[in-house]
This record gives C-alpha cells, structure tokens and sequence, in this order.
C-alpha cells in the first residue's frame, strides 16, 4: 500500500507502465475525422483494416462507411511505426449530452495489457474537453460539428475536475459485443440504462447489448485510481469515528478462550448493546448511506420538487425521500427500525403509485426494493435486535 492509499497491484503497475510509454512517445493518440480536409486517409484505411481484424463479423463495407463517415470521429492509437495499436471510432451527439461509440478495438498484439482500458480513460477526458468546446466546434450559422484533427501530446493537458459550469451529465452509449461486456463493465459501463436522449440517434446492432457509462466532470479519469485511493483513505478515516476496525486486540492468554465470543472485539461486534440509540441511529445511517449509493436511488434523493411536478401533493398524501428520512433520524424520531422500513416502503409505494410502469423512475424503484429486501434479508439477525419489543 503506498501514501495514497492505493494497492501496488500488477493492474495497477500495467496502467503506468502504458502512460509511461505513451510519455516516452512509444506511441501517440490522433483523433482524426474524414470532415478535416486535411486527414491523413491512409491513416483511417489503417483504423478500418485494424477494426475489420478486430471485429470480423462485421461487414468490412459497413466498417469503411462509418470510419470515412464525416460525422464521425476517430481517436487511434499510433505505433512509432505508424501502425494503428487500438482506436474508437465515435459520434458526438453533445447537444443531447452524450457520445456513441461506434467501434472500438485494441490489436491482438496489444490486448490484455492495460490498452484498452487506458483508450477509455482518455476518450472519456477527451470528450469531456470537446463537449466543453462543443460551443467553439460547432459552425456559427448551421450549427453543424466540425472537427479539426488534432493530435493528443500531453496527457497533464486534462484537468483533475470540471465542476465548475457543467450543468449536464455526460454519457457514452455503446452497442458492446457481448464478448467484449465484461471489459465494458470494467470501465463503468452498465447495461441498465437511465439515460434515454439516445433512443431515436442510434442504430440498433444485432448479437450487441446497448450499454452506458456516466462521465463525470469531476473525476480525472487517467488518474482515477488515486482519486479512488483518497475516497478510499478518507472512508477507512471515517469508519474510525464509527466503529472500532483499525484496533488490534491483543490476546494476552490463549487459555480463556473457550468459545468465539471469548476473543477480545468479538462481543463487542456480535452484540451491540440492545437498542442501544447509537447502535440503531449507526444501522439506519448505513442503510441510508448504502441506499443513496446505489445507481437507482437518484430519484429518491431528494423530496420532489412542487415546481417541478405541480401535480405530485394532489396525488402523493405523504411524500418520503432519504434526505427527509436522513433528516428524521438526526432529529431522533427513529426509536425503533420498523418506522424507518415503513419510511422506505412509503418512499417506494409512492413512486409506484405516481408514475408509470415504463418509466425510468419506476423501473429505479423496483431495482431498489429488491435491492432494500435483500439487505433487510442479509442483516436480519442485527436487524431483529432493534425491532419494537412485543
Ligand atoms: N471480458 C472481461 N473483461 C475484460 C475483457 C473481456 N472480453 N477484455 C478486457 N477485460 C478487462 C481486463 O481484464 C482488464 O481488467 P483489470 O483492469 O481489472 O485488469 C480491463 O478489462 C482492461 O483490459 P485491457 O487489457 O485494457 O483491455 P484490452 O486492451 O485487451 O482491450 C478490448 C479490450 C478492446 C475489448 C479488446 O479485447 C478488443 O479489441 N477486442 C476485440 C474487439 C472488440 O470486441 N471490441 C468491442 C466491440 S463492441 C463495440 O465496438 C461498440
């Protein structure tokens, strides 16, 4: 474990070594588009022949027409040699706020090595910089993209967090071949889909799964793993105040332990003491922290907002949200667990009751109520201890 919090694993010493070579010029990153008039078309027939190689169920006639395509954008990844080692060939669709990729592949040569995921990390700073620009890209009086081909030299170029000025999320949609989901999945993509300003822009690919990934603004993506390794020493910093991990208890003679609960820490963890108000006000704090970071508690996180649904007082009695339920458990109102289930069941019956089933809030609902049951299942045996006494 090194300052930072981060482990020295091989996939983490793999990501340097590749951003390494790329600083000592072993390769170079083109972005480069057919619109420009000044592309280097031997560049991009390299960038069709490496995607045909890579992707060989496609019809090599429809890979020529989407890489050449003057909408389309094209990030490769040059050898000194000129070789293309890995690319993604895109389509920005910055006015709805997202990013189709189109193609993406690494050479055989090159896989398995850290490639892939660091083409990824840069398109992701790259199109947060170009949809920054889009303003400055796109042209004054048709309002169409244009795109200079330029190449990437510096990797510091990226800042460590665009808050500021950013009102829209960003998304990246992808029809992932399902042999590639799992790499997918590796680089933050979900195939439960939120985002829905695509449906409509993109074509639909057989034997694909229509996958998206959330950019956001604040994380540095190529140095996403000390940004990780901080939350990471700040959550171990925090669960100190709350529980007693980091303490290492001493056993000072083996020959009184008799049974599990005998070893120093034990008791104290197994059995807090019973409804004890700190012990139930931590329980409801996790399970609401743990609620608010799943994916589909967005629309929970807040009360809704009169101005925003006029019509939701008319038909909602008793609105619930977590930020209220956070509210009523800082003020003490929570003596047992049960109001607090009831509160999340109310929050969800409501959902269930105002919206409709094709929505993305009932869908995020449902999502969350399995998600609810199989905690209040998982930490039953804790959570019975602080149930109203019969
Ligand atoms: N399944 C599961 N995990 C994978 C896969 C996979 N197929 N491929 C990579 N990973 C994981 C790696 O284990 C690694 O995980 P780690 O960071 O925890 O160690 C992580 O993803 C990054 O791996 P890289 O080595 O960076 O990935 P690589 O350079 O091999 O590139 C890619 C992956 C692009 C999918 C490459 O294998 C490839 O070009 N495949 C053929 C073309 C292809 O299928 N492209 C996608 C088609 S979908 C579309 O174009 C929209």
């Amino acid at each position: 474990m090194n300052s930072f919090g981060l482990d020295d694993t091989p996939a983490r010493k793999r990501d340097e070594e590749i951003q390494r070579s790329f600083r000592d010029r072993k390769f170079r990153v083109f972005l480069v588009t057919s619109s420009d008039p000044e592309t280097d078309n031997m560049l991009l027939l390299r960038a069709k022949c490496l995607f045909q190689k890579q992707l060989s169920k496609m019809p090599k006639e429809y890979i020529f027409r989407q890489v050449f395509d003057s909408k389309h954008i094209n990030m490769l990844l040059v050898n000194e040699d000129g070789t293309v080692a890995g690319g993604i060939c895109y389509r920005p669709f910055f006015e709805q706020s997202f990013v189709e990729v189109v193609f993406l592949a690494v050479d055989y040569d090159f896989q398995v090595k850290g490639m892939g995921g660091f083409m990824m990390d840069l398109f992701k700073e790259n199109i947060k910089m170009d949809a920054r620009g889009y303003e400055g890209l796109a042209d004054d009086v048709l309002g169409i993209f244009r795109y200079k081909n330029r190449i990437i030299e510096d990797l510091d170029c990226f800042p460590d967090g665009m808050v500021n000025g950013m009102p829209h999320p960003l998304y990246i949609m992808a029809y992932a071949d399902n042999f590639a989901i799992g790499y997918f999945k590796k680089q933050g993509f979900s195939s439960e889909i939120r985002f829905d300003k695509w449906v409509g822009l993109i074509k639909d690919y057989e034997g694909g799964t229509i996958v998206e990934c959330r950019v956001y603004w604040e994380i540095n993506y190529l140095k996403k793993k000390e940004f990780i390794g901080k939350i990471k020493n700040k959550l171990l910093e925090d669960m100190k105040t709350v529980n007693e991990y980091h303490v290492i208890r001493g056993i000072s003679d083996y020959s009184k332990i008799r049974k599990v609960t005998d070893i120093p820490g034990v008791f104290d963890a197994e059995y807090p003491a019973q409804n004890s108000t700190g012990s139930l006000y931590r329980l409801i704090l996790y399970l609401i922290s743990d609620l608010r970071g799943n994916a589909s508690a967005w629309p929970f996180l807040k009360p809704v907002d009169p101005l925003e649904v006029p019509d939701y007082h008319r038909y909602i009695v008793k609105p619930m949200d977590l930020s209220t339920m956070l509210s009523k458990l800082e003020k003490g109102e929570y003596k047992f667990i049960e109001p607090f289930v009831e509160d999340v069941k109310l929050m969800l019956s409501n959902c269930f009751e105002y919206n409709g089933k094709d929505t993305p809030y009932y869908k995020c609902a449902q999502i969350l109520q399995g998600y609810f049951d199989d905690k209040l299942k998982f930490y039953g045996h804790v959570i019975a201890r602080f149930s109203t006494p019969q």
